[in-house]
Order: structure tokens, then C-alpha cells, then sequence
């Protein structure tokens, strides 16, 4: 199954994961029509902010293909989180690299309210949702695993990326869930991926200077990682955050 699949690292996913085998249900607000028709896949629409939603989705995949064994979570844009909130926008950092910048300094209390609650709700309890309701399925299954697509700004919090901390809430989850279910032989790790080409213009040459690949990433490169963690390859890895952000963030997380 992959959320977020109408277009960005969850169509890029999808129709990797579709060309190694794997028959897929997809879920996106506006539903996923053509990319299904086009990988014969199951479409939903819906939102992973309703937990129906989410239950429908997961039941109605199985109606149709009877098992379930991998989960990928990639839903929802940080910019299209904040866009409708009344949050200063971040000063570009003029420091060669997207660190600690001195001279930047937003007012972390102008995040309003709901802001931190639209973000909780969709980036944090969405997953664990999907997670609540796809868990009974991998078990059956003897097992599998979950991935939840998350961002570098969690690992590495900078003022820049206002809503960052929520990232880390997710980070707790996957640990605490890959503790808890890791001896049923399921796994769940989070991919941080840095900037991509769908979300940086090839324009700004400074934002890209700043990556020691220098350029951006790809949705498809990102979508190489998310098959490995859920492919037996990766039968060793549970509970990890793994950046895929062209060396961006080297600390220690
Ligand atoms: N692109 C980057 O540079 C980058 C970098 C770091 C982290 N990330 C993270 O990676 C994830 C995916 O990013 P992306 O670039 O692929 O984003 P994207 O191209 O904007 O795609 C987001 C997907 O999520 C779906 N979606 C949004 N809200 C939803 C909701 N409430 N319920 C269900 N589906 C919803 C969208 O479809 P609908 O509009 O139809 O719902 C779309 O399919 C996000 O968490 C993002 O923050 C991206």
C-alpha cells in the first residue's frame, strides 16, 4: 500500500514497487485514477487525517488482494502544510550550507496553534493510523514492513523548518512500533529525504550549491531507498531514520 501516491515520491514509489512484482493499493486525497489504471492497481480516495478513511482503505485492499505486505507513508508536502498558515515565511540562510545560520531568527511562537495540530494530525497520527490498521494485515501475512517517507529537518532541527519537532514525534513512533513488533517480523523505518527536484527549482543554484551533490534529488532516487527497506534486502534494518539527501546531513541522529 502507498499513501500520498497521486504524484511526487509516492507515484514514483508506486510504479517502482508495481514493476518488482507487488499489486498495489493506492490512497491520495483526490484518489490515484490514472497511475492505478496505469499499474492496474486499487484506488482510494481519501484523507489519512480521518481514520475511517484509513480503515476503508486498508479493508478495501485486502478485499482485493487478499494479503498485505508492505506499507509505505508519503503524504503530505511541508510547504502545503504551512501555506495556509499565518507563519512568517523563512529567510533563506546565507550560509553556504543549510546550517545553523546566526543571523536567522524567526519567531518560533508565531507558529499558531492549529498549525501544530494540522501538522500533528496529519504527519504523526496519519501514520499511526495506517500503522494501527495495516498491523493485523502483516501479521497474517507472517510479517513485513512499514515505511513512513519524513524529512532531514527532524534529525537536524533548524529554525528554518518551523514544524520540524512534529517530524521527530514521528521518529519515536517508528522506534517505539519497531520495538514492539520487530519479533512478529515486522520493520518500519522512516526515509529523510533532502531536497528534491519536485519541490526545488533547478534555478535556485544556490539552494543547490549547498548539497555536497549539488543538485537535487530525484522522487525516483528516493523511491530506490523505500524499496530496499521494504524488500527482504534490508531483512536486518528496523527502526532507523535513513537520510537519502545527496550528503546534505552527516550528524549523528
Ligand atoms: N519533495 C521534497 O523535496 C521532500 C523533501 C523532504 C521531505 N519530503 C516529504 O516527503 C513526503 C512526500 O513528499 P512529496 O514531495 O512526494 O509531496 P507531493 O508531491 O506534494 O505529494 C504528496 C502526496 O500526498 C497526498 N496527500 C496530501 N495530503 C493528504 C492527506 N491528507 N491524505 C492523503 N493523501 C494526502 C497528495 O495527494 P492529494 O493532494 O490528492 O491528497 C500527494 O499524493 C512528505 O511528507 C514531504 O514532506 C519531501
Amino acid at each position: 500500500m502507498v499513501t500520498g501516491a497521486s504524484r511526487g515520491i509516492g507515484a514514483a514509489t508506486a510504479r517502482l514497487l508495481a514493476g518488482q512484482g507487488y499489486r498495489l493499493g493506492l490512497m491520495s486525497r483526490c484518489g490515484c485514477e490514472e497511475l492505478a489504471a496505469e499499474l492496474d492497481a486499487w484506488d482510494f480516495a481519501g484523507t489519512l487525517t480521518n481514520e475511517s478513511d484509513v480503515e476503508e482503505f486498508i479493508a478495501g485492499a485486502i478485499a482485493k488482494f487478499g494479503r498485505l505486505d508492505a506499507v509505505v507513508v508519503s503524504t503530505g508536502r511541508y510547504a502545503s502544510i504551512i501555506q495556509n498558515l499565518d507563519v512568517a515565511p523563512a529567510r533563506r540562510p546565507n550560509t553556504a550550507r543549510l546550517g545553523f545560520d546566526p543571523d536567522f531568527k524567526p519567531d518560533i511562537f508565531a507558529i499558531p496553534r492549529e498549525a501544530w495540530h494540522d501538522a500533528l494530525d496529519l504527519l504523526v497520527l496519519g501514520t499511526v493510523s495506517v500503522a494501527r490498521f495495516a498491523t493485523p494485515h502483516l501479521l497474517e501475512s507472517g510479517g513485513g514492513a512499514i515505511v513512513a517517507v519524513s524529512g532531514m529537518e527532524a534529525a537536524e532541527p533548524r529554525l528554518r523548518y518551523l514544524l520540524g519537532p512534529v517530524r521527530s514525534a514521528l521518529h519515536g513512533f517508528a522506534r517505539l512500533y519497531s520495538d514492539r513488533y520487530a519479533a512478529m517480523g515486522i520493520r518500519m523505518n522512516c526515509v529523510l529525504p533532502g531536497m528534491l527536484a519536485n519541490a526545488v527549482a533547478e534555478s535556485d543554484l544556490e539552494l543547490l550549491r549547498s548539497i555536497p551533490m549539488a543538485r537535487a534529488g530525484q522522487p525516483e532516487e528516493i523511491a530506490e531507498t523505500i524499496a530496499f527497506l521494504v524488500s527482504p534486502a534490508s531483512s536486518y534494518i528496523t527502526g532507523q531514520l535513513l537520510r537519502a539527501d545527496g550528503g546534505l546531513n552527516r550528524g549523528l541522529s
